[in-house]
């Protein structure tokens, strides 16, 4: 490992300015930040021309592992990170097993201690009669709630069992916003759903409203951290807007339902535009974007969640719901910073600081002396396509396959260490579980 490392003249992104200067690391951390530092560093980055980043925080990522390894695992969704400039990640309960106890929790970190060369942590997922576990679970981002099915198993549709956990929780909720009875009504109401864009009628607008609703309300009850996942309506925007929650409530949005709509996602992407809940009409996604940009949504999260071409191919009732996107997250928002539709600035609070002061990171998220050193060096002016089959994730596929970005990660450091760099991977040195104070 590297013991020092020095960027000189180098543009550095804080939360409300862009400044060029110094930044050196040592022993893991961002030990000085200044106008001048002088040369002596193992390694010196000089005049790049390029700008450095706080390391994207992924708070929401599916990776398979263990059980559908097939799909992604540890290792590979840590790597597709590492090269969207993702340096921590949160991962998803509904493996297979379900990470519903702390042993099954403390195996995914032992893996991730093993084979991520990222920063991670683990959600729980609730169930019908595990809250002890959700209760004796240490050190974690929180406890995920599946109020509608989604894959796998995993899911609390009674509602005595939701205020439950409302009610005894002592750590973050973080939901899956959509009522499974809303779901159920509206498939029975439906005999001839038989298309992809079928989907977003089943999972309706009504749906997530429902279930965001009674989520506020038992949060405000019993004063619990409430996190609402992957917005994907305006509905859900006006309810948080009248909704501050006493400072309890935080919500994220995904670069799909950013950058798509319904019904075009479908009649290009079929089966791979397929989603929970579903990427809605532009209305829904003007709505998002004003969401997000008045602070109303709090940050940017990939919910990365690989299945195989075949499996998307598959029609529709069969196909599974869910896109790959963590390591196009950064890139396409840096595209957007390049389009004017949004500042750097922006970009590092929806995808670093935001997610760290959510989740109550320790030490991470923001580019400050004494933080850890997890930092993208990324090239504003760089141009190339995503295509496929470069793609890190195992799943091989995008839905901004072929799309010309500008704005790339060109070297990303975990913990001061070198762990990507332009196609290149040093896999030597592990990611650290991320701690929350
Ligand atoms: O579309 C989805 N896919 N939504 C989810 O909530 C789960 C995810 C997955 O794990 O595939
Ligand atoms: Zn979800
Ligand atoms: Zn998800």
């Amino acid at each position: 490992m590297l013991e020092s490392i020095l960027f000189k003249k180098v543009d550095i992104v804080f939360p409300d300015e862009i400044k060029n200067g110094d930044l050196l690391v040592r022993n893991g951390k961002i030990a000085d930040i200044s106008w001048h530092i002088p040369d002596g560093a193992e390694l010196v980055i000089k005049d790049s021309g390029l700008t450095l980043l706080p390391g994207v925080i992924d708070p929401h990522v599916h990776f398979r592992e263990p059980g559908m390894e097939w799909k992604e695992d540890i290792e590979s969704g840590s790597m597709a990170a590492a090269s969207g400039g993702v340096t921590s990640f949160f991962e998803m309960p509904n493996t297979n097993p379900p990470a519903a106890t702390e042993k099954l929790i403390l195996d995914k970190k032992n893996t991730a201690s093993e084979k991520s060369i990222v920063n991670y942590n683990f959600f729980i997922g609730a169930t019908s009669n595990n809250i002890e576990e959700l209760i004796r679970v240490k050190n974690i981002p929180g406890i995920k709630v599946f109020m509608g099915s989604s894959t796998g198993g995993l899911l609390i549709d009674d509602y005595r069992d939701l205020e439950n956990i409302f009610q005894r929780a002592d750590k973050l909720i973080a939901v899956h916003a959509e009522s499974e009875s809303v779901i159920k009504k509206n498939k029975k109401h439906s005999a001839c759903y038989s298309d992809f864009t079928d989907h977003m009628l089943i999972r309706s607008p009504e749906a997530a409203v429902e279930a965001v609703k009674q989520a506020v309300y038992l949060a405000e009850k019993y004063h619990q951290r409430l996190h609402i996942c992957h917005i994907s309506s305006k509905d859900e925007v006006e309810i948080l807007k009248k909704e501050t929650g006493a400072g309890l409530i935080s919500s994220e949005v995904t670069p799909q339902h950013l950058m798509f709509n319904a019904p075009d996602i479908y009649y290009e992407f079929k089966g791979f535009a397929q989603v929970n809940p579903p990427v809605r009409s532009r209305y829904h996604q003007e709505s998002l974007w004003e969401g997000l940009k008045s602070g109303i949504i709090d940050c940017i999260a990939t919910d990365h969640a690989p299945h195989t071409i075949k499996e998307k191919q598959q029609p529709f009732g069969k196909a599974p719901s869910g896109m790959p996107g963590i390591e196009t997250a950064l890139p396409v928002m840096l595209n957007n910073v390049n389009r004017g539709y949004c500042s750097l600035n922006q970009v590092v609070k929806w995808m670093s600081m935001g997610p760290a002061e959510i989740f109550r990171v320790y030490n991470k998220g923001f580019i400050k002396s004494g933080y850890d050193a997890d930092l993208v060096l990324v090239d504003l002016k760089a141009r190339k396509k995503i295509i496929n089959d470069k793609l890190y994730t195992k799943s091989k596929w995008s839905l901004f396959n072929n799309m010309d970005i500008q704005g790339w990660p060109v070297a990303t450091f975990v913990n001061g260490t070198l762990v990507y760099r332009e196609g290149d991977f040093f896999t030597d040195l592990k990611g650290q579980e991320i701690i929350f104070y």
